[in-house]
């Protein structure tokens, strides 16, 4: 009988030994998800401002697996263009569980369709590049923005001008009339980032008293194509262009590429925004008299520490956090670029 109560008293023990010890390992590992699935949903693969952001992004995840030792499983979807399309895609992410998802919208008034599809999901959705309405952005707290302020853009190109003016005004007026004649390269006409940059870089010449006299302006949709498109009619039409004021680097670099091609043609200065690659090249060349580089590095460590915040895997870093509005938007910094 002693030896039966004994036997029953030692599997009493263990078993709460065991119960024990399982519910201690479930405090201190939690069942881990060892992948994180992540869509990344482009508007176009072939601007280049938006495939150097890709590049990043791609860099930075990898850089986040090796810190955290987790795997990360990011999918890189291309709309062309084409917003239902880009609805699709999200559709697919959400109905595969992906955990969050980073959108560079291709309509930005059409952001509601992919919102309620990913909220309703309980899915984190990061924008970034191309703004929705605050309307859609306010419609979750786990909706974000990331963009590169056009404002400060637009200010920080005028003042590469300005300070070329101010050095020596003859360098930007060509024939010294006291008059600077100038083209306005624009991107998409419903872009947050066309509107400001092109209102801003304006009045702070103006405030600036630069004597500029805008000769004509045109949509190039931030293609280099177009943008060379429109600069060869543009020195058909007019004998005494001073500047070209492009939205971005790539209808800069078009307008060099025209200018090229009419052989006989120097001295018109160009200014472009982003900073790719081949822009800076254009400016070590003296062929581009400036640029305002957004930083990419920073856009895409934004971009994924965000994400990886919106699904409670890490904190926020202390420098991305400083900047972080509203609990909601933020801005890269922008850096002037000129030899
Ligand atoms: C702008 C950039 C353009 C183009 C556009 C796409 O910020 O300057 O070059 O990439 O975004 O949305």
């Amino acid at each position: 009988m002693k030896k039966h109560s004994f036997l029953i008293s030692m599997a009493i023990f263990v078993i709460i030994i065991i119960v024990s010890f399982i519910s201690m390992m479930s405090r201190v590992a939690p069942p881990k998800k060892n992948v994180i699935k992540i869509g990344l949903c482009l508007y176009r693969f072939d601007d280049t401002f938006i495939s150097n952001v890709r590049q990043e992004i791609e860099e930075y995840v990898k850089e986040y697996e090796k810190e955290y030792g987790i795997k990360i499983n990011l999918e890189v979807v291309d709309a062309r263009d084409n917003q239902n399309t880009q609805n699709h895609q999200v559709e697919r992410f959400v109905s595969l569980n992906y955990d969050v998802l980073l959108i560079n919208v291709v309509d930005r008034f059409a952001a509601s369709n992919m919102i309620e599809t990913a909220v309703g999901a309980k899915i984190p959705i990061v924008f970034f590049n191309r703004k929705p309405v605050d309307d859609d952005l306010n419609r979750a707290d786990n909706i974000y923005y990331i963009g590169a302020g056009p404002k400060s853009a637009g200010i920080e190109q005028a003042r590469i001008i300005i300070d070329a003016y101010n050095e020596n005004p003859h360098s930007i007026d060509i024939n010294n009339d006291g008059v600077i004649n100038y083209l306005l390269l624009e991107g998409e006409p419903s872009h947050q980032d066309s509107l400001l940059r092109t209102e801003w870089v304006i009045k702070t010449l103006q405030e600036n008293n630069i004597p500029i006299n805008k000769l004509n302006g045109a949509i190039g949709n931030w293609e280099r194509a177009q943008g060379s498109a429109l600069m060869e009619e543009w020195l058909n039409e007019y004998k005494d262009i001073d500047l070209v004021i492009s939205n971005n680097d790539d209808m800069a670099l078009g307008a060099i590429d025209a200018i090229e091609r009419a052989n006989n043609i120097t001295g018109i200065k160009i200014v472009g925004i982003d900073g790719t690659k081949e822009a800076l090249e254009a400016i070590n060349a003296g062929k581009l008299l400036g640029t305002i580089e957004s930083d990419k590095k920073e856009y895409a460590k934004a971009v994924v520490e965000i994400a990886m915040f919106a699904i409670g895997k890490s904190s926020l870093p202390e420098d991305i956090k400083s900047k972080l509005l509203d609990n909601r938007t933020y801005d890269v910094e922008q850096i002037p670029r000129k030899k």
